[in-house]
């Protein structure tokens, strides 16, 4: 690391801000010495904020069937193999109790971009979620919806929501999805989502096709300047009935190197050390943790259905019952000092509707 790559890190942890060009220097030149002084700070902050305490949230990932065709993706429409299904609402509902029972206290309703969830069904599950559990808070993670859409589920009760922005950079954007599907109607599901009122998860894949370091600061840029109440990054993982089968992953050295940085702009922020960063290494998601990231998202979908939801391959835990992907977090979590918390786990600061 030289003087210079020093001095951009301890003024990002002092001013929680870089420029553009500054981003995109201190990811290009990245070495091990920077990577371990910008884990030791980001660890540090994690610490100042959330003490050792690491949220869960519990994922219900309602269903496999999707109109879009990202070019990354798994369950892409043209993926003529993929295994598709759905959850009914009783079984979405049997598995949040199931959480309940373990100790989550966040949902979070994750799914293809499925038209049968019209506004009525999702709000009836949210509002019936939210019946059975009112300590509870409900993420949903369904894709890009209609200001009227994010503003009735919002009314229904669901507290947050999750979109990845997935490329700050339009024509990178362009690239990584079909031409039906735009950068501009991302943006603006991102800013009707914060002016509904949700805690908003925005995010992208380390190591995506055409990602440079300049398209990455782009990234933090913009997250910089949206501050997020949640940011989920992970390595791109390719699919083998996908455009991008032949595309290299994401690397862990990367995603660990972007989540220090994170944390640093973002101290208060609710970063997941993903299931993809645990599917690219063993202990991917503890070293996410001492990264800077401070939350897990176990699954508890259906054991039967876990590996039809197959966003890319050779995805963890997919044939693990609930209890046991707890289990199996609450000691990959004690072995690196840290324990599950059992609270909603908010964004700190966020006054409650
Ligand atoms: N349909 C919702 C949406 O688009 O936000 C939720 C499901 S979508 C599959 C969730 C996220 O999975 C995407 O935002 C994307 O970043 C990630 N993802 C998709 N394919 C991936 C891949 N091959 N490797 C890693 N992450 C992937
Ligand atoms: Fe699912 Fe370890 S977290 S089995």
């Amino acid at each position: 690391m030289t003087e210079r790559e020093r001095s951009l890190i301890l003024r990002l942890a002092r001013e929680r801000r870089l420029s553009e060009a500054e981003y995109a220097e201190l990811i290009a030149n990245r070495d091990p010495e920077a990577a371990q002084l910008l884990a030791e700070l980001a660890s540090a902050a994690r610490r100042a904020v959330f003490g050792e305490a690491v949220y869960t949230r519990g994922l219900i990932e309602l269903s496999s069937i999707c109109r879009n065709n990202c070019l990354y993706c798994g369950i892409r429409r043209d993926n003529r193999l993929a295994e598709r299904y759905r959850l009914t609402a009783e079984e979405i509902l049997s598995c949040a109790d199931e959480g309940y029972g373990l100790g989550f206290r966040t949902f979070v309703l994750q799914g293809g971009e499925d038209m049968y969830f019209t506004d009525e069904v999702l709000c009836g599950i949210v509002k019936a979620l939210k019946a059975r559990h009112p300590d509870c808070a409900v993420t949903l993670s369904m894709g890009e919806r209609s200001r009227e859409s994010y503003r009735a589920l919002y009314d229904a009760g669901a507290d947050r929501y999750l979109l990845r922005h997935e490329t700050a950079d339009s024509a990178h954007y362009a690239r990584l999805h079909p031409a039906e599907m735009s950068f501009e109607n991302r943006m603006r599901c991102l800013a009707d989502l914060r002016d509904t009122g949700y805690q908003v998860g925005c995010g992208f894949m380390v190591g995506s096709p055409y990602q440079t370091p300049e398209i990455l600061a782009r990234d933090l840029a913009f997250i910089e300047g949206f501050r997020p109440a949640m940011c989920g990054i992970g390595p791109f993982i390719p699919h083998r009935n996908t455009p991008f089968r032949s595309e290299p992953a994401g690397t862990l050295e990367l995603t660990l190197f972007l989540l220090s940085v994170l944390r640093l702009i973002l101290p208060e922020a609710l970063l997941p050390a993903t299931t993809a960063l645990g599917t690219i290494h063993p202990s991917g998601r503890e070293l996410g943790i001492l990264a800077g990231a401070n939350v897990v998202m176990p699954n508890l979908s259906p054991v039967g259905v876990r590996k039809k939801y197959e966003l890319y391959d050779n995805k963890i835990c997919t044939g693990e019952e609930s209890a046991q992907c707890r289990g199996c977090l609450e000691q990959r979590m004690a072995a690196i000092g840290c324990h599950l918390a059992v609270d909603r786990g908010d964004a700190p600061n966020w006054t409650r509707r």
